[in-house]
């Protein structure tokens, strides 16, 4: 589920819609948990589907380091991709303000670490090198995300949390550990999909 504290705006026939801040989201607040309401979709059943409806969970879902698809179930899957994006993923099925997220300012990932099954071809920005988003871009890159992700979460405590709610019980002492630096936060490089991972361990 995404920040309680979004809408969502047409931006332009390009890029179609996009989730807006509607209030100020601080650095390190949760904006978006992964809820029982989200669908995991399995491989095999995306690759059977009709034509129409694969192509659309291609575009709105992301995979998951098992390579199920999740599909969110609110304007989640809503979120554009920017090179410089105002979130940071985790390891712990959460993203965070990655900095001050400013009433009118867009919510966006870098969707480098979605395990995309193609290249994605974005928008021109200035102030990075990458012209595409690659599937591979998080074992390339996740040192950068991660040291973000780091920093964000030691505002954690400081800021409201309306997702926390959300967090996994599996993951609560992980983050208690990493907030308090107690322990260092796991890499994205864990998220990367890879073809030989079991079915079995996506069970939980
Ligand atoms: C998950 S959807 C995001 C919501 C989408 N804007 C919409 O209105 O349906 C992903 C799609 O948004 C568009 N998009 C997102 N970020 C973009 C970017 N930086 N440059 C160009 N198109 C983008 C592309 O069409 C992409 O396939």
């Amino acid at each position: 589920m995404i920040h309680p504290d979004t809408e969502l705006r047409y931006i332009n026939s390009r890029i179609g819609y996009g989730v807006f801040a509607t209030r100020l989201i601080p650095k390190g607040t949760i904006v978006w948990a992964l809820d029982d309401l989200d669908q995991k979709l399995d491989p095999d059943y995306v690759e059977r589907l009709d034509p129409l409806r694969k192509r659309e969970v291609q575009k709105y879902a992301f995979k998951n380091q098992f390579g199920q698809y999740i599909l969110c179930w609110d304007k989640a899957r809503f979120v554009n991709h920017s090179f410089h994006p105002t979130c940071v993923d985790t390891m712990y099925d959460l993203e965070l303000a990655a900095r001050d997220i400013y009433p009118g300012e867009q919510l966006t990932d870098d969707y480098g670490t979605l395990n995309l099954d193609e290249p994605f071809d974005c928008l021109p920005e200035e102030g990075t090198d990458r012209t595409r988003v690659l599937p591979d871009d998080l074992l390339h890159y996740h040192q950068r995300w991660d040291r973000i992700a780091e920093e964000a979460f030691r505002s954690f405590h400081q800021v409201k949390q309306p997702l926390g709610f959300l967090i996994r019980p599996k993951h609560r002492e992980k983050i208690r550990a990493i907030v308090e630096q107690q322990a260092p936060i796991d890499s994205l490089v864990h998220l990367y999909c890879r073809a030989e991972r079991k079915k079995e361990e996506s069970k939980e």
